[in-house]
Parts: C-alpha cells; sequence; structure tokens
C-alpha cells in the first residue's frame, strides 16, 4: 500500500504566520505539523510516501525529509499548482498509486489514540473498497458528514451541510483501493471549484463499498488550521509528552519498533537531535530491551 499526504493548501486562515512559510511546517509543540500526518501512515505500516505541496513550499518538505532513508522510508514529491481540492491527490499522485491501494492523509490532521494501530491494521486490511474515519464532533457542518445506520453502516455522505443529520464528521485519513485513480479521474468541480473528497466516497458508498470506522472517546483528533486550534495541539503534545516522558509522532521511534530501521540508525539520529528531548529519547530507546520495547 502506497500513502500520500496532502500538504498544499493556502492556510489564509493562519495568516500572516503563513505568508511565507507553508501550514504543515509549522511547529506543533516541538516538531513540524507534518511529521504527525506521517507517523500515522507509519503506524500502517506504509513505506512509499508521496508528499504533495504548493509550488513555492514543495523543496522545503525535500529538504526536511530528503529520501526517507533515515526512517526506512521512500518519499517521493509533486506538485500541486493550485489547492483545487483534496481529490486532485489521485490525479497528481496517478502514476505514484500505480496498481497498489492507498491511503491519503491531509498534513494538517493530528490523530492521537491507543489502539491507533490496530484501527488501521483494519482498514488496511480490507481488500476492497474504502475505509473512511469518523469522529463525534459539535459543529459538523464546518465538515463532510457521514450519516450512519443502527448497524454503523454508512447511509449518506454530505459535505459541510447547513442543516446536518448527523454529528459524525469524515476525519482527514482515508483507505482506498486502486478504484479510487478511476473513481477520482471523473469527479467534476463542486460549486467552490473544488474536486471534492466527499464526491469520491459518495461514489464508494453508492457502490456499496464505503467503509467507516468510528473513532470512539479516547481518541484526539486535532484540527491545526486556526491559530487558537494550533496553540491547543502544542499544548496538548506537550502536556502528553512530558507527564509520559513519551514522544508523540517520533518518526525514528515508529521507524525503530516497526523494524525499518535498526539500533545504529536510531543512534546516529538521537545524537543529532542531542540538546533536545527529542534526541534524548531516542537514545534512551536504544538502551531500552526488547521486553521493555514491547511494554511501551
Ligand atoms: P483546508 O483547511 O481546507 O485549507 P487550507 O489549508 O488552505 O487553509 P485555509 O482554510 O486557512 O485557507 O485544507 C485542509 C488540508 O488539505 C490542509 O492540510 C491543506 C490541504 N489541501 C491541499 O493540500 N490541497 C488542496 O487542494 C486543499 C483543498 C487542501
Amino acid at each position: 500500500m502506497k500513502g500520500i499526504v496532502l500538504a498544499g493548501g493556502s492556510g489564509t486562515r493562519l495568516h500572516p504566520a503563513t505568508l511565507s512559510i507553508n501550514k504543515q511546517l509549522l511547529p506543533v509543540y516541538d516538531k513540524p505539523m507534518i511529521y504527525y500526518p506521517v507517523s500515522v501512515l507509519m503506524l500502517a505500516g506504509i513505506r512509499e510516501i508521496l508528499i504533495i505541496s504548493s509550488p513555492e513550499h514543495l523543496d522545503n518538505y525535500k529538504r526536511l525529509f530528503g529520501t526517507g532513508e533515515q526512517f526506512g522510508l521512500t518519499f517521493s514529491y509533486a506538485l500541486q499548482p493550485r489547492p483545487e481540492g483534496l481529490a486532485q491527490a489521485f490525479v497528481i499522485g496517478r502514476d505514484f498509486v500505480g496498481d497498489d491501494d492507498v491511503a491519503l492523509i491531509l498534513g494538517d490532521n493530528l490523530f492521537f489514540g491507543a489502539g491507533m494501530g490496530d484501527l488501521l491494521e483494519r482498514a488496511r486490511g480490507r481488500k476492497e473498497g474504502a475505509t473512511v474515519f469518523a469522529y463525534h464532533v459539535d459543529n459538523p457542518q464546518a465538515y463532510g458528514v457521514v450519516s450512519l445506520d443502527k448497524t454503523g453502516r454508512a447511509t449518506r455522505i454530505v459535505e459541510k451541510p447547513t442543516k446536518p443529520d448527523s454529528t459524525w464528521a469524515v476525519t482527514g485519513l482515508y483507505f482506498y483501493d486502486n478504484q479510487v485513480l478511476d473513481i477520482a479521474a471523473d469527479v467534476k468541480p463542486s460549486a467552490r471549484g473544488e474536486l471534492e473528497i466527499t464526491s469520491v466516497n459518495e461514489a464508494y458508498l453508492q457502490r456499496g463499498q464505503l467503509h467507516v470506522e468510528r473513532m470512539s472517546r479516547g481518541y484526539a483528533w486535532l484540527d491545526t488550521g486556526t491559530h487558537d486550534s494550533l496553540l491547543e495541539a502544542s499544548e496538548f503534545v506537550r502536556t502528553l509528552q512530558n507527564r509520559q516522558g513519551l514522544q508523540v509522532a517520533c518518526l525514528e521511534e515508529i521507524a525503530y519498533l516497526q523494524g525499518f530501521i535498526n539500533r545504529a540508525q536510531l543512534i546516529a539520529r538521537g545524537e543529532m537531535f542531542a540538546k533536545t528531548n527529542y534526541g534524548q529519547n531516542l537514545l534512551r530507546l536504544a538502551r531500552e530491551s526488547e521486553d521493555e520495547l514491547r511494554l511501551r
């Protein structure tokens, strides 16, 4: 399975902070925002990742991640000339995806919760159709909203409804089989001029192939699109990390625990960042025994 991180956009709600820098490069506490969605793809076991961003900013991502070998990953990069919608990721990423299945995650979405790995594995394990993740929110009109029947099956999906008939928002993480390439190629721009991901999900719903996994209590799905939500996300990460002494979205840690990199690579990265808790965490991890690691 391939993974795409969509990290373009205009970031107008974060102006002037995003006048000269792409939103997903801003820090969420101690690391660039894009680390968080990349960590989710890694937890799903995905190692080939395409980063899509705007022409002014793509080089910054290349500088940040390079080939991806430091995490045992392979990164590719592609331009989105204008932010013309989430479904455009599959038009831009068509060759990258090839004959494979693909997961898409938005560069400004932060997920956290025990059991994330199992949830992702279930989605990845489905051989046919699409899986989206629904999260209970108190302002559904700001999102794509999915209605569910008593058994949890999707009955309807609507983009930013003025009168929502469900409180389940569709989050910015999507798993698709290869049909997505042709479905996205057929999507027509919406009234706001975007290729909507909701249109893609609607097509799967009509085929009876849209699976919805609910992220229940205990999961955090944070948006980082405004000044307040960005600061709240930073505070959330800081609180968790300082209380537990464990890192959220530490890419080298995930790579090591997933077996993508070895101990020597882990230590080399830890030494690079030795002045920070991030680096110290890597060095500590390298000292821990197999038994200790299993308990993490
Ligand atoms: P949005 O929050 O809808 O848009 P934005 O990031 O441009 O911000 P603002 O509303 O403040 O102008 O985008 C959600 C995510 O998807 C974000 O990570 C940017 C990304 N995105 C793209 O990369 N390309 C696109 O065409 C769109 C619509 C969004």
